[in-house]
């Protein structure tokens, strides 16, 4: 089994090149690059790959190209997250933000194309069609209405006042929780698993996927623009609805303490159902730096 920093490569070796024939239009190309390119963690698609490897799923080309669909969705979310009329933000990825390099309305279309280029990825390759169908239903439910704008919305407009914790976590379980959960159910639907085991993604992913939140917001208060590549200390003069504006950061840590204790009883189960090595979930887990 290839390991997370295995995968990864591929990930990064599969997106610089299959993205490069994605448009005619050569400016349009330029900017959807540029923030693709820029780098990132590769989380989401690195995570459709280790579930699908961990449940049978040899990885190829067209495995590829649906699992690295939702890194263009995610990057279009990264670009108008960081718009003006949004975070406002001039960092993203270690350099100048989408907008900052090529102006708004050039931001605006190059996410826009990458959103729509997502659906093209899970929809134009050759998996069996049920596979594309069910992966562009999931794709639609975790972006749009029902999930990350749906989360977008509540953040921007509960900016400047407190939310409960419950409304709280509604709020990062659909901006940024949903596009995770996502992209582990993904390596599910790639290998057709059974419903138990589909269910039990979905529970490792929401908890990975809130787990995830939760600290970018530690992270936000407590890390260095130089370590992320983009700003910090950012949320608290913006009057954001965070974990650590909410509870402050002990009771952060406490939160995302025990969400990640869900996700990994959500591993052992997945390792009971599937009699497999679920040592990559493992390395995903570790992301997460506990104090
Ligand atoms: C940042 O996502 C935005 C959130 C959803 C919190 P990542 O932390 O995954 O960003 P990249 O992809 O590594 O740049
Ligand atoms: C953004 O959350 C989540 C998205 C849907 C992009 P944040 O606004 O906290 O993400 P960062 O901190 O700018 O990466
Ligand atoms: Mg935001
Ligand atoms: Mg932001
Ligand atoms: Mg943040």
């Amino acid at each position: 089994m290839e390991n997370l920093q295995q995968l990864r490569q591929r990930v990064d070796d599969y997106l610089t090149t299959a993205l490069a024939n994605s448009s005619d239009q050569a400016d349009l190309l330029t900017a959807m690059d540029y923030s693709v390119a820029a780098g990132g963690k590769r989380l989401r698609p690195t995570l459709t790959l280790a579930v699908a490897q961990l449940l049978g799923v040899e990885l190829t080309a067209s495995v590829l190209k649906a699992a690295c669909a939702v890194e263009l969705l995610h990057t279009y979310s990264l670009i108008h997250d960081d718009l003006p009329a949004m975070d406002n933000d001039d960092l993203r990825r270690g350099k100048p933000t989408s907008h900052k390099q090529f102006g708004e309305a050039m931001a605006i279309l190059a996410g826009d194309a990458l959103q729509a280029t997502a659906f093209e990825w899970v929809t134009d390759n050759e998996l069996p069609v049920v596979i594309q169908a069910q992966l562009a239903r999931e794709l639609a439910l975790a972006s749009g209405a029902r999930g990350m704008v749906a989360g977008q919305v509540r953040d921007i407009l509960g900016t400047g006042h407190q939310l409960e914790l419950a409304q709280l976590k509604h709020l990062h379980a659909q901006k940024t929780g949903a596009l995770l959960r996502y992209a582990v159910l993904a390596g599910g639907i790639i290998a057709q698993a059974t419903p138990a085991v589909l269910a039990e993604l979905v529970k490792f992913g929401e908890s990975y996927g809130l787990a995830f939140q939760i600290y970018d917001d530690i992270l936000d208060a407590t890390a260095t623009s130089a370590e992320l590549g983009k700003a910090t200390h950012k949320d608290a003069d913006r009057a954001k609805n965070t974990y650590v504006n909410l509870l402050g950061l002990a009771d952060a840590q406490a939160a995302l303490h025990q969400t990640l204790a869900v996700a990994r009883d959500s591993q052992a189960q997945l390792a009971q159902l599937t009699g497999t090595d679920t040592g990559t979930l493992t390395e995903f887990l570790a992301y997460f730096k506990e104090d």
